[in-house]
């Protein structure tokens, strides 16, 4: 099969699995092989070969595997099918006040953890508090009132933000406080080696994180090995500090963080709410659903740390966190407002785009000034790729205020599908790997597109004169940690994967997510590394 039908066919049969992507593989991979030892090519026209079939067997692997929406509450809750419009679940809704984290006064609803497990009889507003964006609350709300209380903390939260108003137009001054840290920005963070650590490792325990979701919750899943938690990152010419939720909550006091991007941002996001909640003690924080965020709330702190679905960034007919498909995705290419409205007054920016691209070699994009959809040219992927980073960068130049916010672009995180790139001939995926590659020296070649790599390295410099944007590079390390991924120990539509489909890793393997804790943490310690060395800004 050559690869524009094997891209087609790889797109087409909704029931074929990505073990049709594997077999394609073995055959490129044989391909190669047999290349090298006649001889007749030399290797790195192989090498160049072999990525062209990785790419175009990611197809498969991409499109079942983004799919996960976001997971609606901790570990207990089930996310749904991407396609399907969400079932009503049968969860009640208790109307709180809502805190002063948006420009809404619409009440919020809740969802108590305790009423979440019951079983499926309390029937009421739940398909409306799907469709409408109010908050939906799991964990431990801080309290719970009637409708008339509600009302009396909204107009008492009116109040105080009038008040507020007014304070901040009297004086608006700055105020600069020393740093906490003193790595400096010079020091590449991502070259360096994975150092076994298992007396500081992991971060924090799996079951001590009531915000984690089934999606990462590995060990729970039945994954039996742990060591895949227990890995320090040692960078070559400076040392990371041990993250210390204290410092960084008091960092964040009044201030908001957003993760702005795609399931594997939102992966990083989990991690980061699980290692600063250690700092917050139990009933001062929560975990609310807001439209297209996440929100977990640190009360004593009067700070949150958010995560938004935009997995191009820019708009796109896969924007609906719940409702959306890899498959048909189109995107405009120089719309971001609607999105990006959302991101004004946030204090640390966090942004990624890479999985949603991966899917095909072209994007279709919508052309200018096309009233619908089906009104899109197909764009080479790179080409896309750039014109939707420069509409970003654009954004952020024009609208970030440099001395309050801290902008960061996540590189590209890694999938580890082919094993025998690493070496292991016998290997399925991701399956069954209990190490990283230690002892490996130059290139891997996982498929990872490099151009879009370099793109985003060199748009953040250009297109944003005004405004740093602090690119972290996560993307060769992570390479090394083809144990981390969360393989058959997650979640496929909703439900963890049973018995049946863990011993059939070829078909179900997550091998894009991560389990957690793991390899996002050390992503997360990077940003608090640079976010601690830097100078601390308060706006008052
Ligand atoms: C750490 O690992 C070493 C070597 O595997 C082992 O001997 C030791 O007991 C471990 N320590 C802890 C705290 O798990
Ligand atoms: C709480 O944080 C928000 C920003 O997230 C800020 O606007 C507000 O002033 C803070 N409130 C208090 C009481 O510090
Ligand atoms: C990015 O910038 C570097 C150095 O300025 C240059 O060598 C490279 O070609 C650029 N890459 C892209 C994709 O623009």
């Amino acid at each position: 099969m050559n690869l524009a039908e094997r891209r087609k066919s790889s797109l087409a049969g909704a029931g074929a699995g990505a073990g049709g992507g594997a077999a394609a593989f073995g055959g490129a991979k044989q391909a190669v092989t047999s290349l090298r030892k006649g001889g007749r090519l030399p290797v790195y026209v192989a090498g160049v070969f072999f990525v062209l079939c990785v790419i175009v067997m990611y197809g498969e692997d991409i499109r079942s595997l983004t799919l996960e929406p976001l997971a609606r509450g901790p570990a207990t809750a089930g996310a749904t099918p991407s396609t399907t419009v969400p079932g009503n679940r049968g969860r009640r809704v208790v109307v709180v006040p809502r805190r002063d984290i948006s420009s809404s006064e619409k009440p919020a609803a809740v969802l108590h953890r305790s009423e979440q497990e019951k079983p499926k009889h309390a029937v009421t507003t739940t398909a409306q508090a799907e469709s409408t964006p109010e908050a939906v609350v799991v964990g431990t709300p801080p309290q719970t009132t009637t409708e008339a209380d509600a009302a009396e903390a909204a107009a008492k939260s009116r109040k105080q933000k009038k008040a507020k108003k007014k304070k901040q137009r009297a004086a608006k001054k700055t105020v600069v406080l020393p740093s906490a840290l003193s790595v400096p920005e010079t020091c590449d963070l991502s070259k360096g080696r994975w150092v076994f650590d298992n007396a500081s490792y992991p971060l924090y325990r799996e079951e001590e994180c009531e915000f984690l979701t089934s999606q990462v919750t590995c060990m729970k899943n039945g994954r039996r090995d742990d060591t895949y938690q227990k890995w320090r990152w040692q960078p070559k010419d400076c040392t990371m500090p041990r993250f210390d939720a204290k410092l960084f909550m008091e960092r964040l006091r009044g201030k908001r963080m957003m993760f702005v991007g795609d399931s594997l941002n939102r992966n990083q996001w989990e991690s980061m709410v699980c290692l600063a909640q250690a700092a917050s003690p139990p009933g001062k924080k929560y975990v609310s659903w807001e439209g297209q965020r996440i929100v977990y709330h640190a009360w004593t702190f009067n700070a949150t740390i958010e995560f938004y679905w935009a997995p191009f960034l820019v708009e796109s007919n896969s924007d609906d966190p719940k409702i959306h498909s890899i498959q048909h995705r189109i995107i405009k290419a120089d719309a971001i407002g609607s999105h990006a409205e959302h991101w004004r007054g946030v204090d640390y920016l966090v942004f990624n785009t890479y999985i949603w691209w991966m899917n095909t070699l072209n994007m279709k994009v919508m052309r200018p000034g096309g009233q619908s959809w089906e009104e899109h040219d197909e764009v080479v992927r790179i080409e896309a790729y750039r014109k939707v980073l420069t509409t970003w960068a654009n954004w952020v130049n024009d609208n970030v205020d440099p001395a309050r916010t801290s902008v960061f672009f996540m590189s590209m995180s890694p999938l580890h599908i082919s094993p025998q790139v690493w070496g292991n001939p016998d290997g399925i995926r991701c399956a069954k790997e209990t190490m990283p590659l230690l002892k490996w020296h130059g290139p891997l070649w996982l498929g990872m597109d490099w151009d879009m790599f370099h793109e985003a390295k060199n748009v953040s410099r250009k297109e944003s004169p005004r405004v740093p944007i602090t690119f972290l590079d996560i993307t060769t390390m992570s390479e090394r940690r083809k144990d981390g991924h969360t393989s058959v120990y997650t979640i496929r539509q909703g439900k963890v994967l049973g018995p049946e489909e863990q011993a059939d890793p070829g078909t179900y393997a997550d091998c894009i997510h991560w389990c957690l804790p793991g390899v996002p943490d050390i992503w997360n310690l990077m940003i608090y590394t640079r976010i601690m060395s830097r100078p601390a800004v308060q706006v008052e």
